[in-house]
């Protein structure tokens, strides 16, 4: 198949690739751009590993067409420390051992990241109701929810000290 030129803008910087129509958004991020923080680990939509924002919005990159992201800003996991230094819901997983083998981190990071951007304050039902759609193998669950709580509290620390 004839490859198309695609411009992705991602983390910040634009990209322009020689890419198939069909190509996948995590294939174009993970081969093209050699960002491989973004993970396959099902190939069926239904693990979350995959997870990036396009336009601030958490999406699978794994079902997503890397030409129907031009002219969106994709952020990946490797587009989420702030000025250099860890965002607080990674310090927090840091912290609390929200992770174990990793695998399902950057897209469950990329899930809490939006979810605490459009609801700073989520009650438990709605951090789980947010988290649905990503699946870990390892952790239980418990610590990732503490680690979850911990960047809360530390993110309204951090608005109220802006005050
Ligand atoms: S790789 Fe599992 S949902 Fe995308
Ligand atoms: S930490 Fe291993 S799958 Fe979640």
């Amino acid at each position: 198949m004839n490859k198309e030129l695609i411009v992705l803008r991602v983390n910040g910087r634009t990209h322009e690739l020689a890419l198939e129509p069909s190509a996948l958004l995590l294939d174009a991020l993970r081969l093209d751009l050699q960002l491989t923080g973004s993970k396959r680990g099902c190939d069926d939509s239904s693990c979350g590993s995959c997870t990036v924002q396009v336009d601030g919005v958490p999406m699978l990159s794994c079902t997503l067409l890397a030409a129907s992201c031009e002219g969106q800003d994709i952020t990946t996991i490797e587009g989420v420390s702030e000025h250099g230094s860890l965002a607080a819901i990674q310090k927090a997983y840091g912290d609390w051992g929200g992770a174990q083998c990793g695998f399902c981190t950057p897209g469950f990071i990329m899930t809490v990241k939006h979810l605490l951007a459009v609801n700073p304050k989520p009650t438990d039902e709605e951090i789980r109701g947010a988290l649905s759609g990503n699946l870990c193998r390892c952790t239980g669950y418990n610590q990732m929810y503490q680690a979850i709580k911990a960047a809360i509290v530390a993110e309204q620390k951090g608005v109220e000290s802006a005050l």
